[in-house]
This record gives C-alpha cells, sequence and structure tokens, in this order.
C-alpha cells in the first residue's frame, strides 16, 4: 500500500505526461502539484518546452528553484491547460479548493484554461461537498461583518483561518474564513449567494470547471474521469 505522499507523487508524475511540447499551461497549487513541479523540473533539463502561469506565490517559489521561467497571466493568450489539486471533488466535478490559501488565483487561472485537470487522493473523492470546510476569501476591512452574516444566513460556523496564530493572509493580503457546511447540496447557488455578501472576495468552490479527475489509490492505481 502507498503512503499519502507517495500517491501524491506518483500523480504528479502521472500529469506531467499531459504536458506537451511549447503549451501554455497554468500550475496549481499545494502538496500534490508540488510533485508535478519537480517532475517537470526533470523534464525541463530533457528539453521540454512550455510557458508556465503560476496560481500562487508558493508555485513561483518551487519553480524558481526548478530553473523554470513563469510569465503573468497577462502576458500570454488563454491557456491551453491547468493542472491543479484540490480538497475535494463531487460526483460531477465539483470541487472545494483553497485549503491551502490560494483560491482565488487559483479560479483566475482555471477560467483562463481550455483545460483543468485535477490531480487528488481517494479520499477527497466525495458525494456530496461540504464536510471540508468552504474557504472563502474576504477583505480584511469588515471582516466580522461578513463571518456574522455567513454564520446566520447559513446556520454554520464560519472561522477566520490563522496560521502560527496569527490571521492567515492571503497572496493578495485578504482574510480566509473556514465555514463548516458540511454538506453543500447545491455547489452553484451557495457560490452565486456568497458572492453576493459585501466583502467576499471568491468562495472555494469550483463549479463546472473541471475537465478531468485524475485520482490516486492506495494500492497504486490511478483513474480518470472526464467530468
Ligand atoms: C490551494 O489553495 C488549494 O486549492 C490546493 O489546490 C488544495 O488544497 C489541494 O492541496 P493538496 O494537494 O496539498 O492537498
Amino acid at each position: 500500500m502507498l503512503t499519502q505522499d507517495a500517491i501524491k507523487q506518483k500523480l504528479g508524475i502521472y500529469a506531467a505526461d499531459f504536458i506537451k511540447q511549447d503549451m501554455r499551461i497554468g500550475l496549481g497549487t499545494g502538496s500534490t502539484v508540488y510533485y508535478l513541479l519537480k517532475e517537470l523540473g526533470k523534464r525541463k533539463q530533457q528539453g521540454l518546452q512550455f510557458t508556465a502561469v503560476c496560481t500562487s506565490l508558493q508555485t513561483q517559489n518551487i519553480l524558481t528553484e526548478e530553473g523554470i521561467d513563469f510569465i503573468s497571466l497577462d502576458d500570454t493568450e488563454r491557456l491551453q491547460l491547468t493542472i491543479d489539486g484540490a480538497d475535494e471533488a463531487d460526483a460531477e466535478g465539483n470541487l472545494i479548493k483553497g485549503g491551502g490559501g490560494a483560491l482565488l488565483q487559483e479560479k483566475i487561472v482555471a477560467a483562463a484554461s481550455d483545460e483543468l485537470i485535477i490531480i487528488i487522493d481517494e479520499k477527497k473523492n466525495v458525494q456530496t461537498l461540504g464536510v471540508f470546510p468552504l474557504p472563502v476569501e474576504i477583505i480584511s476591512f469588515g471582516w466580522k461583518q461578513v463571518q456574522q452574516k455567513i454564520e446566520t444566513t447559513y446556520n454554520i460556523t464560519a472561522k477566520l483561518r490563522e496560521k502560527e496564530s496569527t490571521v492567515f493572509i492571503t497572496d493578495h493580503k485578504h482574510y480566509i474564513l473556514d465555514c463548516y457546511f458540511n454538506s453543500i447540496e447545491n455547489p452553484s447557488q451557495l457560490n452565486t449567494e456568497l458572492h453576493l455578501i459585501p466583502g467576499v472576495v471568491e468562495t472555494g468552490l469550483f463549479v463546472g470547471m473541471a475537465t478531468k479527475i485524475i485520482t490516486g489509490f492506495a494500492d497504486g492505481d490511478i483513474k480518470i474521469r472526464a467530468v
């Protein structure tokens, strides 16, 4: 049986095969994508060329370590493919993302891509989204009002994310509320409703954006589903 980390590594290497010569690609964020980035570092040395756009500072730093150049999303045409991780994926391929705090840029890059491939281990496939707390990125000004609005509207807990006992600040200098919905029956509706609250910048609900989900299993198997 593979460890969680070994599954992630296998997924990262497997996903690298989808990146072909001279493609314009978006590169996601997180511990699964980390292995994809390492693999791309190797393949670049073997001659693979591509134009990369990053979804976070974390990914930019790893690419720098790997000697891979990246450009701004504003300096390229539409991307052909983005590969990213996720925190949960439902049967229709709707996702919760943002466990690592990069949801805003991840969603912008995903929306600018013709294809979005998601790499996850088997535990992240769920029937209904919501056991993983939904990250909602918000403006820091007046954040308590937004927290209160979400908590009273949905009768849930919305916790201000912290890191090492201080408020977690995103790459774009915002806060994150982790919202404990437990079960999200209608992700599209919830995404729309949350966007109507003044102060909400983006939600971690990626509805109808993924085109393929690649799942890694502890027995070493990998399965692809088109969504
Ligand atoms: C980053 O903000 C997230 O959306 C990640 O893509 C997601 O949390 C998956 O990360 P891991 O691969 O580390 O679980």
